[in-house]
């Protein structure tokens, strides 16, 4: 019996694009185990006049349109106004990027809540207000933080105790300890002379965490050495 449980709010001006990360697999078999709860909020609806308007060219000139604060604002107000969120986290490429560790600390809230930008973001009174955690997931530019926001939730949930099978795979993943995952193997043991190394058929254990610890270390060396420095 798990008792954990964790409330996602996602506002975006794509609630489409959201649909099939949250829809399949794990996930959403968080859902139906009632681990997770995500609720999707279309910013549109909180669109200005007739044309539910939610963007306006930028001040100072230039090209991209920028989110508007009010159809935000409105949004964010009302979904404060019936919850406190541990954390108001902004999508955007322009911040801190998305490791491990910060996934580990999110897993352990109840409430977030996640605003995807768009375009070219959102007025940056919106995030001197409101956000608590600015997260970018890489330092290349998607075309919204809708995508990004699927990753930071994947890579969130799949903490939760309850949420994955083998609850102590999600603490040997790479990362977990700064270091690369060391190379995994089934059957068949002999694959067109392809043999697995011979510790793994071993059965003895310590030798075999000696091994995969040794692997970890050499791949990060070899392609992550900047992890080794953190
Ligand atoms: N929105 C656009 N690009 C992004 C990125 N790299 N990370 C987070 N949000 C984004």
């Amino acid at each position: 019996m798990y008792i954990c449980f964790m409330r996602i709010d996602i506002i975006t001006v794509s609630p489409g694009l959201l649909e099939s990360p949250f829809n399949h697999s794990i996930i959403q078999r968080a859902k139906n185990k009632g681990l997770i709860d995500i609720h999707i909020h279309d910013l549109r609806e909180y669109g200005l006049g007739n044309y539910r308007q939610i963007d306006d060219t930028q001040f100072g000139g230039g090209a991209g349109m920028v989110l508007m604060i009010k159809p935000i604002a409105t949004c964010i107000d009302q979904l404060l106004s019936e919850r406190t969120y541990d954390e108001v986290i902004y999508m955007t490429p322009d911040a801190k990027t998305l490791n491990q560790s910060t996934c580990n600390t999110l897993s352990l809230k109840e409430n977030i809540l996640i605003l995807t930008g768009h375009y070219k973001g959102v007025d940056q009174r919106i995030r001197d207000k409101y956000i608590t955690k600015e997260i970018s997931i890489g330092d290349y530019v998607l075309t919204g933080g809708e995508l990004a926001a699927a990753v930071l939730v994947d890579s969130v949930v799949r903490l939760i105790p309850g949420v994955i099978g083998d609850e102590t795979s999600a603490l040997t993943d790479s990362f977990q300890d700064n270091l690369l995952s060391p190379p995994v193997y089934t059957r068949p043991s002999n694959y067109e002379g392809m043999k697995v190394p011979e510790v793994l058929l071993s059965g003895n254990f310590p030798k075999i965490e000696e091994w995969r610890s040794d692997k970890a270390y050499e791949r990060t060396q070899q392609i992550r050495p900047d992890l080794l420095n953190d």
